[in-house]
C-alpha cells in the first residue's frame, strides 16, 4: 500500500523546485495531485507529468485560492494535504536600511499572506472530513536569521513558522495537522537567481553548511512527503528542519 494512495493534495508552486519535485513523490506515493502556479507553461507541465490537474492561480488572491481548493474538492472529492509552499526570494538589496517598503510588502503578501489565505480555505474542508495535513513552507532563516541581509523575506517566514505554530496548536483535536517545513539552501531556480546576483553569497553560504553541500529538491520532497502522510501521525505544530544542520551549527 502507498502511503499517499488515494490522497488528495494541492501543491502551490508547483511549477519549479521544491513543489515540482514534492508533486512527483507525490504521485509516486498515490496522491491525485492538484498542481498551482501563476507561471501557466510550467505549471501545466508539472500536472501533465504526474498526471494531475492543473490550477492557474495567483496565490494573493483570494479568490484564486478559494477556486484552487473548489476545484480539488469537486474534481477529486476532498481536500486531504495542502502543500503551501509558493514563495519569491528576496530583493536585491534586503536589508533594513535599504529595502522600500513596496518591496517589503510584496515579500509579505507573496510569501505570507498567501500561506494564510491557503489555510484559511484548505481547513474547512479538512473539519468536515475530520483530518489533514498542512505544510507551510518557511526556511531554515525563519529560525535562526541570516547574516546576509534578507528582512523582508526573514520575517516572511518568521510569520509563517508561527502561523503554523499556531494552527497546529488550535486545531489539533480536529485531526488537523499542520506543520512549518524548514529547508536550508536548496538547489533551485530560486537559490540559482539569489546567487546569480551576489556569487560570493553562494561560498559564504556552503561553508556554513555541515553537511557540505546544499539539497536536492528531491530531498525536501521526500520529507514533505513524510509529514503529509500517517507516519507524521503525531506531529503538529513543529519546525521541520531540513537544514543539512546549518541551524545547529
Ligand atoms: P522556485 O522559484 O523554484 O519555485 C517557486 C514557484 O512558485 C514557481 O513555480 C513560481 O512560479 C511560483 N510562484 C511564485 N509566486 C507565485 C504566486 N504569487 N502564485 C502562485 N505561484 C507562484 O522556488 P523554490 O526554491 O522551489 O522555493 C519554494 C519555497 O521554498 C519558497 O517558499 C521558498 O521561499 C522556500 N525556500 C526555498 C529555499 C531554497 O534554498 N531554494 C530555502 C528555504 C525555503
Amino acid at each position: 500500500m502507498l502511503r499517499l494512495q488515494d490522497r488528495v493534495a494541492v501543491i502551490t508552486g508547483a511549477g519549479s523546485g521544491i513543489g515540482l519535485a514534492t508533486a512527483r513523490r507525490f504521485a509516486e506515493e498515490g496522491a491525485r495531485v492538484v498542481c498551482v502556479d501563476l507561471d501557466e507553461t510550467t505549471g501545466a507541465a508539472a500536472a501533465a507529468e504526474v498526471g494531475g490537474l492543473f490550477v492557474k492561480a495567483d496565490v494573493t488572491s483570494e479568490d484564486d485560492v478559494a477556486r484552487m481548493f473548489q476545484t480539488a474538492f469537486d474534481s477529486y472529492g476532498g481536500v486531504d494535504i495542502a502543500f503551501n509552499n509558493a514563495g519569491i526570494s528576496p530583493p536585491e538589496d534586503d536589508s533594513i536600511l535599504e529595502t522600500g517598503l513596496d518591496a517589503w510588502r510584496r515579500v509579505q503578501e507573496v510569501n505570507l499572506t498567501s500561506v494564510y489565505l491557503c489555510c484559511k480555505h484548505a481547513i474547512p474542508y479538512m473539519r468536515r472530513q475530520g483530518k489533514g495535513s498542512i505544510i507551510n513552507t518557511a526556511s531554515f532563516v525563519a529560525v535562526m536569521g541570516s547574516a546576509t541581509s534578507q528582512i523582508s523575506y526573514t520575517a516572511s517566514k518568521g510569520g509563517v513558522l508561527a502561523m503554523s505554530r499556531e494552527l497546529g496548536v488550535q486545531f489539533a483535536r480536529e485531526g488537523i495537522r499542520v506543520n512549518a517545513l524548514c529547508p536550508g539552501p536548496v538547489n533551485t531556480p530560486l537559490l540559482q537567481e539569489l546567487f546569480a546576483k551576489d556569487p560570493e553569497r553562494a561560498q559564504r553560504r556552503l561553508v556554513h553548511i555541515p553537511i557540505g553541500r546544499f539539497a536536492e529538491a528531491t530531498e525536501i520532497a521526500a520529507a514533505v512527503a513524510f509529514l503529509a502522510s500517517d507516519d507524521a501521525s503525531f506531529i503538529t505544530g513543529s519546525e521541520f528542519l531540513v537544514d543539512g544542520g546549518i541551524s545547529g551549527a
